[in-house]
């Protein structure tokens, strides 16, 4: 019998919302006395968010998603993990933010979507869960206005490297199952499926359906100690501990969707 990987990896997801949402990673209670769960490289990266549509693709439970509201901006938040889209919708109530949540596999998304947004957001380990990266992209520039702006911020690959795991992209999925990777999960075992995805994959993707590359950045630390072997070097930066040279654990993409030239 075929294995509905999808499926499998939104029932994994219900099950860690709940999980995520106690943790002291995620920080609940400091976003509900107005705080923003939002890193130095997204805020360095995405501004002027006031008064512009943007759409978060896996936006687990919104916290990212209802950060850039209190910035300004007008949000939509697309997931496929129902438990989390309730959490969403209940801290939009308690918060009396502005902004939809949309409970949907983004393939599916993809399908029925028609919205135009100023900006798409993705971030912190959304595309390994995607076995299909053109058909993401697809749907990155059909959601963008003429000259809206993709920001994604991710995990860098060379991190799965390192720990001997897959850097190219391959049809079967690896199947884990494990925890998960805030300081309260260890109780739970689900499994769960990933595809690598290298920065080449992503960067073509994304050219091939419209969007122009403005900047590819490569950071030695993650903002979340969600890796085996960090320590924080500086507030806030994880590195990897151990090494002789740093190596990238996260890179953020901008691209942009450009008009027709005039007269095409
Ligand atoms: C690591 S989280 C992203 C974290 C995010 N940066 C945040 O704001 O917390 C990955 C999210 O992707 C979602 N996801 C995974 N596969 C998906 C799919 N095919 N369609 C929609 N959402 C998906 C999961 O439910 C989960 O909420």
């Amino acid at each position: 019998m075929m294995v509905d990987y999808i499926e499998l990896n939104q029932k994994a997801w219900d099950e860690r919302t709940s999980i995520h949402f106690r943790s002291k990673m995620y920080d609940v209670d400091g976003f509900l006395n107005g705080g923003s769960s939002l890193k130095e490289i997204e805020l360095s990266e995405v501004r002027d968010v006031d008064g512009k549509t943007l759409l978060h693709l896996q936006c687990h439970f919104g916290l990212d998603t209802l950060s850039w509201a209190r910035k300004g901006a007008i949000v939509t938040g697309v997931d496929f993990s129902p438990k989390a889209i309730k959490k969403a919708n209940e801290l939009k109530e308690r918060t009396a933010l502005q902004g939809e949540f949309i409970c949907a596999d983004i393939y599916a998304y993809e399908q029925v979507a028609t919205s135009k947004f100023d900006i798409v957001f993705v971030s912190y380990g959304a595309l390994n869960w995607l076995p299909d990266l053109n058909a993401w992209a697809r749907l990155v520039s059909k959601s963008l206005k003429e000259n809206g702006c993709l920001h994604l911020i991710e995990f860098h690959p060379a991190y799965d490297l390192h720990c001997g795991e897959p850097y190219f992209s391959q049809v079967a999925p690896e199947i884990y199952e494990s925890g998960t990777y805030t300081e309260n999960g260890d109780g739970l075992k689900m499994q769960m499926a990933t595809w690598p995805h290298p920065l080449s994959e992503v960067i073509s993707a994304l050219i091939g359906n419209g969007i122009t590359i403005d900047h590819l950045h490569e950071f030695p630390f993650s903002p979340y100690n969600c890796f085996e072997g960090l320590e924080e070097k500086e507030t806030g930066r994880f590195c990897l501990k151990n090494t002789v040279h740093p190596i990238p654990l996260v890179y953020s993409i901008k691209g942009t969707k450009k008009g027709k030239p005039s007269g095409v």
